[in-house]
């Protein structure tokens, strides 16, 4: 079995803090009279999600969902399964949806088609970070906070074996030199 270590913090604590208050600040701006539905994808968007609603200063309503992501690998399977369903309906609502990291970008791609056939009025995405050196669906989000390089990223929300996401910062893992 391949062995992991810690690489060095990616990125600290207040530069994830003020990142969030410029994407709330961006989003409010942009959202100006209006009303947001915010759908957190669960789990790893948790600590983003609750961070960037309390930079936001219009009507703003959340909600939840879940979805398979990865298994205990580091790879992308592209298996999308949905686990937690909506609680509301999001005809009419201006949708945006807050995910921690795009990938492959196949979870997003599912996820956004699955929700735009329940006719939300608008929908976009808000993702922490983004690996466009990954992707392999065609999708492209409207906010992104950090661009980042292909490592496997664990830290504010984002897990490896469930692990990890309570770090307050971002970092990676490294394959072990034997
Ligand atoms: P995608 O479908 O490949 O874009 O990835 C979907 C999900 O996999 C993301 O929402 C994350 O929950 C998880 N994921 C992707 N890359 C990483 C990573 O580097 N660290 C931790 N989780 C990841
Ligand atoms: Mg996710």
């Amino acid at each position: 079995m391949k062995k992991y270590v810690f690489g060095e913090v990616m990125i600290g604590k207040e530069e994830l803090r003020n990142r969030v208050i410029e994407l709330g600040a961006q989003i409010s701006k942009d959202y100006k009279g209006k009303s947001i539905l915010a759908i957190c994808v669960l789990k790893g968007a948790v600590l983003f999600m609750s961070d960037l609603i309390r930079e936001i200063n219009v009507e703003t309503k959340i909600d939840f969902m879940a979805v398979t992501s990865y298994g205990a690998s580091t790879k992308s399977t592209g298996v999308v399964r949905i686990l937690k369903d909506l609680d509301s309906n999001i005809e009419g609502e201006n949708v945006l949806i807050v995910e921690d990291i795009i990938d492959s970008g196949l979870t997003l791609k599912y996820l956004k088609d699955y929700l735009m056939a329940r006719n939300p009025k608008s929908l976009k995405i808000c993702t922490l970070l983004d690996k466009p050196g990954r992707r392999e669906a065609d999708v492209q989000p409207d906010y992104i906070g950090f661009t980042i390089e292909n490592k496997y990223i664990v830290g504010y929300g984002l897990d490896y074996n469930q692990m990890y996401r309570n770090l307050p910062y971002i970092s990676y893992l490294e394959e072990e030199n034997e």
